[in-house]
């Protein structure tokens, strides 16, 4: 029964997102979607992470082999609670790489029997991502096929955007 945890911090989560779960999910017997609160980033996020948890569950509910769960520690400590032994993370563009690079670097040296594989975002969903989204959505723009679309309305209802 091989296990991958795909984490992030969800906010909220965009197509990219779920494409690269989608296709975990092809991959892997179980796929948990890892929430992390990330409540020190940037300005704090700005969906809860009960609110991310829950727009991930919709947006993935024709997976029955995906759940999500909210986590608040070490990202491996995290891993070995769940028994995943894999790390899956999508990688867009060449700016992606040197952070993924170091977070899978420092992961190894944390705990090297939980591995990272990387799945190339498709060229639609390259430059896609949720400060971008949240960006479009604040200056009234459309986001629609940007997100799925609980998320499109969370964000209409959030931020008085168009759907
Ligand atoms: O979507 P994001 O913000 O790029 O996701 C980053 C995330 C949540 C995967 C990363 O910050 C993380 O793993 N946080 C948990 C804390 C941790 O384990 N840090 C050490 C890894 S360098």
């Amino acid at each position: 029964m091989k296990c991958g945890l795909v984490p992030g911090t969800f906010d909220p989560v965009t197509s990219g997102h779920l494409d690269i779960i989608e296709r975990a999910a092809a991959l892997f017997d179980e796929v948990i979607v890892a929430v992390a609160h990330s409540d020190k980033k940037g300005g704090g996020p700005l969906f809860s992470a009960t609110e991310r948890v829950s727009l991930i569950e919709t947006a993935t509910a024709h997976l029955p082999n995906v759940s999500v769960r909210e986590f608040d520690t070490l990202l491996v400590d995290f891993a070995h609670e769940v028994g995943a032994s894999i790390i899956v993370k999508g990688l867009r563009a060449m700016t992606d790489f040197e952070c993924e690079f170091q977070m899978s670097a420092l992961n190894w040296r944390l705990n090297s029997r939980v591995e990272t594989m990387f799945i190339m975002a498709i060229p639609e969903f390259m430059f896609l991502s949720s400060s971008a989204v949240k960006e479009i959505a604040a200056h009234g723009g459309s986001v629609r096929g940007l997100v799925p679309e609980v998320v499109c309305d969370a964000l209409a209802r959030k931020m008085s955007s168009t759907c």
